[in-house]
């Protein structure tokens, strides 16, 4: 057992995309790697964290050494997470699909040869983040979510944390000429009630670490 300053603390990480089937052999997605999630999870766990870690289906394998908990859509997520509750700290760090196809079909789409183009449906999933945030009962004393924007950066996040609820949000610039989104590394900026925080471009693992520094900090 890994003894630190996040020993005796519950953290919830999220991590990688969701997938929300259109019907059995399709889906929709966001473009999520599951780097980060699994760096900040691995960071948490060095420092002595029990994780739990609930990842979509995501490139990278997860982390050994903590509970690792498959899902596949956002309601699954929820779902996961409401069951791992209560926890000191929750980080969300998947990139969750904001709508899912209202009514996915049992049996595949066929071509009918008519040339005729199927029409999705769409229903909102939910905000994963903000449903956690405002929470009255079991809300973790630290809620850190994520934002991926390319513009704007930080009046973008600042609103986001606002309407969400949670008290820190890590922004980061996914512009394509970053290179960030599926890169080994990240600049972000970490905003709270005390205002931004910028931090230099560093590795993946690099940000994890200070991250998981700051959580420890603020649990302290
Ligand atoms: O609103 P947006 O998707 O940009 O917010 C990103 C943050 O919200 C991330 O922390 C992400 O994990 C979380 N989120 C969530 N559930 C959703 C959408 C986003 O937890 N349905």
């Amino acid at each position: 057992l890994v003894s630190g300053p996040l020993k005796g603390k519950h953290i919830i990480v999220t991590s990688g995309p969701t997938h929300e089937p259109i019907d059995p052999v399709r889906y929709i997605a966001n473009r999520s790697s599951g780097a980060q999630g699994t760096a900040i999870a691995r960071a948490l766990a060095a420092l002595g964290a029990e994780v739990t870690f609930i990842t979509g289906p995501a490139e990278v394998d997860p982390p050994v050494g903590m509970a690792v908990r498959r899902v596949n859509t956002a309601n699954e997520m929820l779902a996961a997470v409401t069951s791992a509750l209560p926890a000191d700290a929750a980080v969300f760090a998947a990139a969750v699909a904001d709508w899912r196809v209202a009514s996915a079909s049992d049996s595949k789409i066929k071509k009918d040869g008519s040339g005729a183009l199927p029409v999705l449906e769409f229903a909102e999933n939910p905000d994963i983040l903000a449903t956690v945030s405002k929470m009255k009962k079991d809300r973790p004393n630290l809620v850190v979510g994520f934002a991926a924007e390319t513009d704007d950066v930080i009046a973008h996040a600042t609103a986001k944390l606002e309407r969400k609820g949670c008290d820190w949000i890590v922004a980061n610039d996914v512009s394509p000429e970053t290179g960030i989104m599926g890169g080994a590394e990240n600049a972000v900026t970490v905003i709270s009630a005390d205002g931004a925080d910028n931090w230099p471009r560093m590795t993946k693992a690099a940000v994890s670490e200070r991250l998981a520094a700051k959580i420890a900090e603020a649990l302290s």
